[in-house]
């Protein structure tokens, strides 16, 4: 009898073959945990540091770092290291043992106008880490382009320092790819614009552009071989069961997915279409005054919208939802910053589909031209 799936633990043909092209993508990262969410793929890492931290530390290193703005998903373990306090509210009490570090927003710079505010930001990492203890530290989880925390791209020299820090302190680096794995910013992954050497990535939505549910979870030998010490010991491996984790329909979606996205060079036309996309809203920003910062990489922008550019005040949730809707009148779907962050839900959201044409990104931006116009004049 032929099976199509059976247990994770058995593997299937289209998982193994894609996790064979999802690793010839990522040098340096050899192994391949699936799940059906991105919350999920990012509960793995946070189990692996959390074992190791038991085997490895003697219980120590087992505090994750997460980023204020950031957002890992909807699961306890997860929301614990949400940086989006709307999100968390009111499903506390979180797990011990997740701590925050600030956001690298220049354009909300806690430091005032400085030169050198990359560098600062990551800093603001060690100083955090100083004060709670190298020693009690093994993750830094981060996005590689904040996404729901409205669309911040780390700025200059940061992601250099950052991974500098972890070297340093012997902290285990986790990129989490959820939304921009797998092309959205140009590249297969968000870290490969910046020479970074992950630990950890884990991705999702991209991953069968949401023909299947599917997520992974990637790393690397080293960290695959920490959990193999003892043969003696029964619980020396990584214990993690999923039901439908790597069932065979997600990994054949995103076989497919990833020949669609090299057979019509679309990571090429992401950056094309990325530059354009980038003009047309530089120039709105020149007519509307409403349009404070324009700031993303590849297909994934936002417009953060204020009432007055000087004091950066920004616009009621509501008046961003409005120009959704209105978008959404002429046809065209946009997103904005919603339920994340107390007071800044305020920046419109761009990701528009990786086969998007010169006419279909003129076509969005004409659409919030108008939007923007109906909304503050
Ligand atoms: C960056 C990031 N990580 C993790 C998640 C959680 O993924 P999921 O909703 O598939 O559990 C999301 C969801 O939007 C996300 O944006």
């Amino acid at each position: 009898m032929k099976l199509n799936y059976f247990a994770g633990a058995a593997g299937n043909v289209p998982a193994a073959q894609f996790a064979q092209k999802l690793i010839e993508k990522m040098p340096g990262m050899t192994r391949v945990y699936y799940s059906n969410s991105g919350s999920e793929a990012n509960e793995k890492v946070f189990k692996m540091v959390r074992q190791l931290a038991h085997r490895k530390h003697g219980g120590g290193k087992y505090k994750i770092l997460y980023r204020e703005r950031d957002y890992h998903g909807t699961t306890i373990g997860v929301l614990a290291a949400s940086g989006q306090p709307q999100r968390a509210a009111q499903y506390g009490p979180m797990p011990d043992g997740f701590i925050e570090v600030p956001h690298c927003l220049e354009y909300r710079s806690q430091w005032g106008d400085i030169d050198n505010y990359g560098i600062r930001a990551a800093e603001a990492i060690e100083e955090v880490i100083l004060r709670e203890g190298p020693e009690t530290i093994g993750l830094l989880c981060l996005e590689p382009v904040t996404a729901g925390g409205g669309v911040i791209v780390p700025p200059e020299g940061y992601w250099q320092k950052v991974q500098e820090i972890c070297k340093k302190y012997d902290i285990l680096l986790h990129i989490d790819e959820v939304v921009c794995g797998v092309g959205r910013t140009g590249k297969w992954f968000g870290y490969q614009h910046y020479g970074i050497e992950p630990d950890f990535v884990t991705m999702a939505k991209g991953l069968a552009s949401g023909y299947a549910a599917i997520s992974c979870t990637v790393t690397t030998e080293r960290v695959f071989e920490m959990f193999k010490d003892d043969p003696t010991d029964p619980l020396s491996y990584f214990r993690d069961i999923s039901t439908f984790g790597g069932c065979t329909a997600g990994p054949a979606a995103a076989l497919e997915n990833m020949r669609i996205i090299e057979d019509e060079n679309l990571l090429d036309n992401t950056t094309a279409m990325g530059e354009r996309l980038k003009g047309n809203l530089l120039a709105l920003q020149e007519k509307h005054q409403v349009i404070g910062d324009v700031r993303g990489l590849g297909l994934f922008w936002g417009a953060e919208l204020v009432s007055d550019r000087k004091t950066k005040e920004p616009v009621a949730e509501h008046l961003g939802q409005a120009v959704v809707a209105e978008c959404g009148a002429l046809g065209v779907l946009i997103g904005v910053t919603n339920r994340s962050l107390p007071g800044l839900n305020n920046t419109l959201c761009l990701s528009p589909a990786l086969i998007a044409t010169a006419t279909d990104i003129d076509a969005i931006t004409d659409a919030i031209d108008k939007a923007l116009t109906k909304v503050f004049g």
